[in-house]
Order: structure tokens, then C-alpha cells, then sequence
């Protein structure tokens, strides 16, 4: 068995231990690990990494394709491995010390990770450690449920480790696509004209000499935990799926729509899950990484081809797809982040990117990164990369957060992630807001009716009147742009904000 999984005959005598790889990942050193949104990511060397802290000092700068799974991200921050982190994590005990200032954490658009990479922006790449389904002939590594930054993580490495997983069916084999582009002057445009279409090696590319280590492991990736869609989430996909009825009435979109992105997250699975019971047909995805929704909307013959760099999949339906891989090779394929998130290829193949915001503003500027604009919850991960350059970039967020405490529509986000100029939709549970083609002060007066919940509408229409005052293509009440958040931050809660009905002087009219 272990020998099937390494071909390259070459290869075979470097097999070793957890404990005697992690011995290649030094004090000071910059590594490189596989892993996208729990999916592909290494399950044993990390650990011997953390055990090896307990007894010398092993501090790194991480750098992983995304967010890790098996708690790997909790017990290398716990065993002081982790100093830098970049490009997104999603751990509740990573959150904690980055928030606290105790690691430093670069929030970065995934597309472009691989480019600063590659720029030298970010120094040398010691180790890169990536999870495999087999090494082949030629010594090429086979990922396994995620591509991500692996490609170019094992070309900059000096050297490299490898985790076989045998839990991985060898069957894995030929759903990856890895296509990386070469170095300026000499490169050359992205050959992808549509999402099923192959352009490069179903296995990653790297001199065999480099592999120093190759570990067995048995694991399978962490089972993501998504809430199953509830009334208000459907009542999201609903809305927008009316919206894409309406879109392909007016003859602004076909009945396949175009490719789809969507984001991770409770709303956006709900999204996908319903349009099981839309009209349309013929649906393919582009997308950054596939959750529960796409299996099933495979399995209901709606989607006919879907694209992304890894799949994420929760305990029941992870184990459905790695036994019955064949049921779907013909119409999945994994990539390199940086060609699932290229903004060249968003643009071109004209994606409808759904992404989900922590809060909205009256203009239409997102947060989807920063409670109370100061304390990370994961980061920006490929939203800008979809947000920016899609042909139609929609949002979509629960109207309140925290029992009604929190509005997700305020008067200004506490911080921007996507700007008003890159966001097309809104949507809540109350409803949907086109901004296509709105001016600021119009966009204001249809996020508020369509989108914001009932509880702080009159808030928001008075600040909205008081700003009007003030003037401005953009009109604000500087001083009370955030004091909803304030009063958040004071009180636990924005409901009846004290700013309402003139604590400030009427304004002088412009
Ligand atoms: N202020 C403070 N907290 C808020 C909030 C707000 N405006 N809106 C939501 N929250 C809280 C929720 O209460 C919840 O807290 P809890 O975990 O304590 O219950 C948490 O944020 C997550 O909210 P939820 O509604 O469950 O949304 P989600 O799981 O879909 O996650 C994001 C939402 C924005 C955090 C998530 O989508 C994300 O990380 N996005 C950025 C990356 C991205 O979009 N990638 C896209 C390409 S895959």
C-alpha cells in the first residue's frame, strides 16, 4: 500500500517518522503548510512541531493556503510556534491572540499571496509541508481535497515535506488541475475559458531532490459544522433567488445564470441549498472552495460542472463523496487559489460572487472581516478577489446580530473591506437591495427599506435625514458615523441609539 502511494522508487527511503520531519522545521524559519478551509491540510508533522516547541524554542512565520481544520492552528499559537500568520485563519484561539497583539496576522486577498510570494515580498520559504494522495512517478506530489498555495509553496521551499494520507482514496488522483503561471517578462495569459476546462498537471510539479521527508498519516480532514439553513437564512436564498428570476426575465441573465461563486458560511450554504428548487438549470460554479450545497445540488442534476481550489464538506457528506469519488471526478476539479481567485478570470468567465458581510453600510461599503472595526473574526479570504472583479457581487448578511443588539446595517461600517464601488446586492431576510446604478443618497434610502430590520429603521432614516443637512455627494454626520458602535462597545447593545433625534445641533443647511 505505502509503496502504491509512492511511485517515484527514488523516493521510498525518505520515509520517516512526525517527530524526525518536524526536526527539518528550525527556530526563525518561514513554513509553508497545504490547508484550505479545513480541507487538505497536515494532520501529524504540525503536531511533532508543537511538541518539539515544549522543549526548544521553535517560532515561525505560517503561511497556509487558509484556514486549518484538527485544531492545528490552536495548538501551534498554545505552544508558541506560531509568531506570523498569514493569508486567513478561522480559530477561535489563534483569534484570541492575534486580537490581543501577541501574533501578527496578515489579513491578505488569497489571489494575491502567491504573487508577493513569488515577488520576495515575503522572504525565503524554508519548509513547505503539504498533504498528498500518492507521489507519482516523476516525484510530482498528488494533493488531496485542497490545491490552495501548495504549487508554489513546494517551488519556493527549499525543501519539502510530504504527508501521505491513506485515508485520501487513491482515487483523488486527476480531480486536481495545477497551473501555475511563470515568471515575468516571459508570462503568458491564463488559457481558462470555462470552468470545466484543464490547462495544466493533475499533480504538482517539484524537483525530488527537495523532498526531504515523507510522513504516513491516517486522518480524515475536520468535518465542517455549518448550521443547517433555518427560516431566516431561507428566507436570504429566497430573496435572491426572486432576484435571479427576475434578472433572466429582463434577459439579463440566462437560465444557467453564470458561474457561480460562493463564500463560506451558513447564508451562502443556505443560498446554494435552495436553488435545488429554482427554476435553474445547467448551473456551474467557479468558485474559491465547495461546501455540503454543491454536493447536493450535483447529486440534484442542477449543477452541471463545478471549479474551486478545496472542498469542505461536513461528517456524513465528506464520507459520501471520498467513497463514491468516481460518482463525481467528471464534473469537479481543483486548482491553485491563485487561479480560482484570479481577477483576470472573474472578469472574463462573469461570476455572480456571493460573500457574506459582518455589517452593511448606508452606501453599501462592507465589513466582513472586523467586529467593532478593531477585533479580527477570520479575515478577507477571497471575498476581495470575487467582490472586485465579479460581474455581479452580491452580499448577503442576517439584518441583526446578537439577539437584535447589533444592526448589520449602520451608518458607516467600522471598517471597509469592499468598497461601495464593488457591491451590486444586499440582501437580509427583509429583503434586497439592487444598488446597480444608484447614487450614494439613493442607495441609502433603498438599503434602509429593503434591508435593514424594522428595530432600527427610524435610526437609520433620521440619520440619514440629519446627514442630508450637512450635504455631500456622500452625506455623513462625522460625529455620530461610528457612535452606534460606541454605544456597542459601552453598552452591549445599538437598540435606541442615543444619537437619534438631534443630540447634535441641526446642522447649518449647505
Ligand atoms: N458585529 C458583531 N458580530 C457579528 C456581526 C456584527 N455586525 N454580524 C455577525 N456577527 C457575529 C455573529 O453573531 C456570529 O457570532 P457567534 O459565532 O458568536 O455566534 C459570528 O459573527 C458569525 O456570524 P454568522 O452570521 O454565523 O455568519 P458566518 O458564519 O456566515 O460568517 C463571516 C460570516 C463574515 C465571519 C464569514 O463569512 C467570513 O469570515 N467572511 C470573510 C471571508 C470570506 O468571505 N471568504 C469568501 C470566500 S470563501
Amino acid at each position: 500500500m505505502q509503496n502504491e502511494r509512492i511511485r517515484c522508487e527514488r523516493l521510498r527511503n525518505r520515509v520517516t517518522t512526525a517527530d524526525e520531519a518536524a526536526k527539518l522545521v528550525k527556530d526563525g524559519m518561514t513554513v509553508g503548510m497545504s490547508g484550505f478551509g479545513y480541507a487538505g491540510d497536515c494532520k501529524s508533522v504540525p503536531f511533532a512541531v508543537a511538541r518539539r516547541a515544549q522543549r526548544e524554542p521553535v517560532r515561525v512565520t505560517l503561511i497556509t493556503s487558509a484556514s486549518l481544520g484538527h485544531d492545528i492552528d490552536k495548538t501551534l499559537a498554545d505552544a508558541n510556534v506560531t509568531a506570523r500568520r498569514m493569508p486567513f485563519q478561522s480559530d477561535a484561539g489563534l483569534r484570541r491572540r492575534i486580537n490581543g497583539g501577541t501574533i501578527m496576522y496578515i489579513d491578505q486577498h488569497l489571489s494575491e499571496m502567491v504573487e508577493q510570494l513569488r515577488a520576495g515580498y515575503l522572504g525565503d520559504m524554508d519548509v513547505a509541508i503539504i498533504e498528498a494522495t500518492a507521489i507519482t512517478e516523476c516525484g510530482g506530489i498528488v494533493p488531496t481535497t485542497s490545491v490552495g498555495a501548495s504549487a508554489d509553496f513546494a517551488a519556493r521551499a527549499k525543501r519539502v515535506i510530504v504527508e501521505i494520507n491513506l485515508n485520501m482514496p487513491a482515487s483523488l488522483e486527476g480531480m486536481h488541475d495545477v497551473y501555475v503561471p511563470i515568471d515575468r517578462p516571459y508570462r503568458q495569459p491564463i488559457p481558462l475559458i470555462a470552468p470545466e476546462q484543464r490547462i495544466g498537471l493533475p499533480f504538482i510539479s517539484v524537483d525530488p531532490e527537495k523532498i526531504a521527508a515523507i510522513v504516513f498519516t491516517r486522518a480524515n480532514d475536520t468535518p465542517t459544522t455549518l448550521l443547517p439553513p433555518d427560516e431566516i437564512t431561507q428566507r436570504i436564498a429566497r430573496h435572491l433567488n426572486h432576484f435571479f428570476v427576475e434578472e433572466v426575465r429582463a434577459g439579463r441573465l440566462s437560465p444557467s445564470l453564470q458561474p457561480l461563486q460562493v463564500g463560506v458560511g451558513a447564508i451562502s450554504n443556505a443560498v446554494l441549498h435552495e436553488m435545488a428548487d429554482s427554476p435553474f438549470e445547467d448551473l456551474q460554479m467557479y468558485s474559491e472552495i465547495l461546501q455540503d450545497s454543491t454536493i447536493a445540488l450535483l447529486d440534484a442534476g442542477k449543477l452541471r460542472f463545478a471549479s474551486a481550489c478545496a472542498i469542505a464538506l461536513s461528517g456524513p457528506v465528506q464520507e459520501r463523496f471520498l467513497s463514491d469519488i468516481d460518482r463525481y471526478k467528471s464534473r469537479l476539479v481543483f486548482r491553485p487559489q491563485e487561479i480560482s481567485n484570479h481577477p483576470e478570470l472573474i472578469r472574463r468567465l462573469g461570476l455572480i460572487a456571493i460573500n457574506t458581510a459582518l455589517e452593511c453600510d448606508l452606501y453599501g461599503n462592507v465589513n466582513s472581516t472586523h467586529v467593532g472595526g478593531t477585533h479580527m473574526v477570520n479575515g478577507i479570504g477571497g471575498s476581495g478577489d470575487f467582490a472586485r472583479n465579479a460581474h455581479l457581487s452580491v452580499f448577503v448578511t442576517k439584518s441583526v446580530a446578537k439577539d437584535g443588539d447589533i444592526s448589520s446595517i449602520v451608518p458607516m461600517v467600522s471598517h471597509v473591506d469592499h468598497t461601495e464601488h464593488d457591491v451590486d446586492v444586499i440582501v437580509t431576510e427583509h429583503g434586497l437591495a439592487d444598488l446597480r446604478g444608484l447614487a450614494p443618497r439613493e442607495r441609502s434610502r433603498r438599503i434602509i427599506d429593503h434591508c435593514a430590520d424594522p428595530l432600527y429603521r427610524d435610526a437609520l432614516r433620521d440619520y440619514v435625514k440629519r446627514a442630508a443637512a450637512y450635504g455631500g455627494q456622500t452625506p455623513h454626520v462625522l460625529e455620530e458615523a461610528l457612535a452606534w458602535h460606541v454605544q456597542y462597545r459601552d453598552e452591549y447593545t445599538m437598540r435606541n441609539p442615543s444619537s437619534v433625534s438631534g443630540c447634535l445641533a441641526e446642522p447649518e443647511l449647505a
